[in-house]
């Protein structure tokens, strides 16, 4: 059931019961992070496999201290620039932290989310909540509570509705080995704002599915039911020249290809407003008379590098140069 009162939530995530709740990057399916059943209850719901740890949710810095310990100072640094904001932390966990939310890790990953609506729903909560992204496993990620509902709306009581998404991708992923940051996943905080924090990061390479450091780094996520390539549009439409496509465009149209079978993310040329078009588009490409989805690449800068990954992580088939591209630094 959708709905918009965030005590009633409230209360449900205290009985122990999951609810979907809004949050600035994509629409979370929340539990009582603390509480095992509730976690377990959280990944039968989306079918998501027990190694993909969960993320958990608070609602102010200062509450990290209370689920992880030894953090670097670089983490302290990231935390103060961009809490509350799409940014996860992955930090040496306490004890408290359930295994079942880390997968086992030593590990717990972390964020204080920026939607006002989730910020308020924390309030009231004396627990941290465990969020994933509240889609069917692999699947393209909700931006609306009607994405939810269409989903998992007759396996979730709650959907709270907090509108669109506002960034529209997940939160950037940065962990530290050795000290070193590096970025597990690209997400709504780009590379270059890290680094004029903290200077240099690395970034975890997922164009191959060795050394995956991050367990939800697999490809083949993100991705529609329909089989969907990612390149250079004229050459995919030569390739598939039998098929009808749906594209899937940044700035422009293409002249002499039927308008209704192409979708624009951002006619002005904004990376901030195609990444928060991204996951719609591509559900309503999904949705569309078509055969296949071809997706060109955005500037790889900015958020242009998340949808980039979102992109190549829901395609089949991708050139491995520009697959390399995305994770280059
Ligand atoms: O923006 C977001 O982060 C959204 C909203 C709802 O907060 N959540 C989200 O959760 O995207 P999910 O579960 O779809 O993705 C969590 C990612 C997975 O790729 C998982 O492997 C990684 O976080 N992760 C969680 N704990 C980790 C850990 N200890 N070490 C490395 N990666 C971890
Ligand atoms: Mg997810």
């Amino acid at each position: 059931m959708i709905t918009k009162n965030i005590n009633e939530v409230a209360q449900a995530l205290k009985e122990g019961k999951i609810a979907a709740i809004p949050t600035e990057t994509v629409y979370g399916l929340a539990g009582n992070a603390l509480m095992e059943d509730a976690v377990l209850n959280i990944f039968k719901t989306k079918n998501r496999p027990f190694f993909d740890p969960l993320i958990l949710h608070i609602d102010s810095p200062e509450k990290v201290h209370l689920y992880t310990r030894n953090i670097p100072d670089k983490a302290l640094l990231l935390m103060k620039a961009f809490w509350p904001g799409p940014l996860t932390l992955v930090l040496p966990k306490k004890a408290n932290v359930p295994d079942i939310v880390t997968s086992g890790l030593e590990t717990v990953a972390i964020r204080v989310p920026s939607h006002p609506v989730t910020l308020k729903l924390l309030g009231q909560l004396d627990f941290p909540i465990a969020a994933p992204s509240a889609n069917p496993f692999g699947y393209i990620s909700p931006t609306s509570a009607a994405d939810v509902e269409e989903q998992l709306g007759e396996k979730i009581p709650y959907i709270l509705d907090g509108g669109i998404a506002e960034v529209g991708v997940e939160s950037t992923i940065v962990g530290f080995e050795d000290g070193v940051p590096i970025v597990y996943r690209l997400g709504g905080i780009g590379i270059e704002k890290l680094e004029h924090v903290i200077g240099k990061v690395n970034i975890a390479d997922n164009s191959g599915s060795e050394n995956i450091k991050s367990p939800g780094m697999l490809k083949k996520h993100y991705a529609p039911r329909k089989a969907m390539y990612f390149g250079d549009i004229p050459t995919l439409l030569k390739k598939y020249k039998d098929k009808t496509c749906g594209l899937l465009l940044f700035q422009n149209t293409l002249s002499g290809y039927p308008e209704d079978l192409q979708i624009v993310l951002s006619p002005s040329g904004e990376l901030e407003e195609a990444s928060k078009q991204l996951f719609a588009s591509m559900r309503k490409l999904d949705n569309m008379a078509v055969d296949l989805i071809l997706a060109e690449p955005l500037p790889n800068a900015g958020l242009g590098r998340a949808i980039n990954d979102r992109l190549f992580r829901a395609s089949l088939e991708t050139d491995e140069g520009l697959s390399r591209e995305i994770y280059k630094r």
